[in-house]
């Protein structure tokens, strides 16, 4: 007999990438940044008083709030904090959906959305892509209570412009979450839509940019209207002190994050072009990570012979990514032990 609400007694869970224990190893199948932290959010951890740790901690996260709202060109009230991109989203779907309330979104995407799905008990109305990750026209059609579009995709790396966004708020009955977790390794945000759009939500991650995936930090820009319905849905105190801490001094440390940026920019568009030479076709990309498709069709064998490696890189079983790879961007030395291990592993097979 099971304690369970049904659709949780079926749910199979989010599958996280793996975690390895050991150190050394080459892991790109997560996209955190291959680079740390500021040093300003060292200094400001090491500084953590006790005080701080003995009380309960601001619920709103006032102090990332206004540092977020002067980086974003808004007022704090647009902001709300949460404990990683992923809470804004089970927030979400709480907030908007139930059984006759559905989410929509293309295919193929960020994972966790059809296991959130399966967790409120919603119809999750799933638009596939075109070979080009282009915006489903169908998307808008969908009379969605919540719709989310990736952007940049995970883990197509592809990007869709502003203004195809804007028509889908505008045609969109629900409202609009679009996902920015990548957004900081893009050329162009959505920031600007939430001026004009009462229904859009835009998610930020500091887990990648910002190097911070360890403490658990993301926010949600928004109307403050909206941000008020959101926050009835949060725990009370959902981020904690030292991750306010943390994340407003690398919020505000906006020098750092330009440099880690571009230097992963840099390792991509390397990385990219020498894939491109071992013979994978490699779309442009606007994240931190890459998706790499094996000619010979054979993406699982690699996979697996760069695990046997300790090279780890994410492979997904899905039919539109079952030849491919998806491949954070390392480190210039994580990125060469990645390239010369392909280069083995390609020669074993010819
Ligand atoms: C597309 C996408 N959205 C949101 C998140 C959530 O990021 P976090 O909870 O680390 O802020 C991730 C994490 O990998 C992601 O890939």
């Amino acid at each position: 007999m099971s304690y369970f609400r049904k659709n949780i007694e079926k749910a199979k869970g989010y599958e996280p990438g793996f975690q390895p224990a050991e150190t050394d190893v080459v892991k790109l199948n997560t996209n955190e940044n291959p680079y740390p932290p500021s040093l300003n959010v060292m200094k400001v951890l090491s500084e953590i008083s006790p005080e701080q740790l003995r009380r309960y901690p601001d619920p709103m996260g006032s102090a990332f709030r206004e540092a977020a709202a002067e980086v974003n060109g808004i007022g704090p009230d647009y902001i709300m904090c949460c404990n990683g991109g992923d809470e804004l989203l089970r927030i979400a779907f709480q907030a908007f959906c139930d059984e006759n309330r559905p989410v929509a979104y293309p295919v193929p995407t960020y994972s966790l959305y059809p296991v959130l799905a399966e967790l409120q008990n919603c119809k999750a109305i799933e638009v596939p892509f075109d070979g080009e990750f282009n915006l489903p026209a169908k998307l808008a059609a969908s009379a969605a209570s919540l719709t989310i579009v990736c952007n940049p995709n995970a883990p197509s790396g592809s990007f869709i412009n502003v203004d195809e966004l804007a028509s889908l708020a505008d045609e969109a009955g629900g409202a609009l979450l679009i996902d920015e977790a990548y957004v900081d390794f893009a050329e162009k945000n959505c920031t600007a839509l939430v001026k004009n759009f009462d229904n859009v939500i835009i998610l930020r991650s500091m887990s990648k940019g910002y190097s911070l995936a360890g403490i658990r930090f993301g926010y949600a820009i928004a109307q403050p209207d909206l941000i008020a319905g959101l926050a009835k849905v949060k725990d009370s105190y959902n981020v904690d002190a030292v991750a306010v801490a943390v994340a407003t001094a690398a919020v505000r440390d906006q020098d750092y994050f330009q440099k880690s940026v571009e230097k992963v920019k840099a390792e991509r568009t390397r990385l990219t072009g020498q894939l491109r030479g071992l013979g994978f076709d490699v779309p442009d990309s606007s994240s931190n990570f890459i998706l790499a498709k094996c000619r010979n069709g054979k993406a699982v064998e690699v996979y697996e012979k760069l695990t046997q490696r300790n090279i780890f890189v994410r492979y997904f079983a899905y039919p539109q990514l079952k030849d491919k790879l998806r491949i954070t961007v390392g480190t210039a030395e994580q990125n060469d032990r990645l390239l010369s291990a392909l280069k083995e592993i390609l020669s074993e097979f010819s």
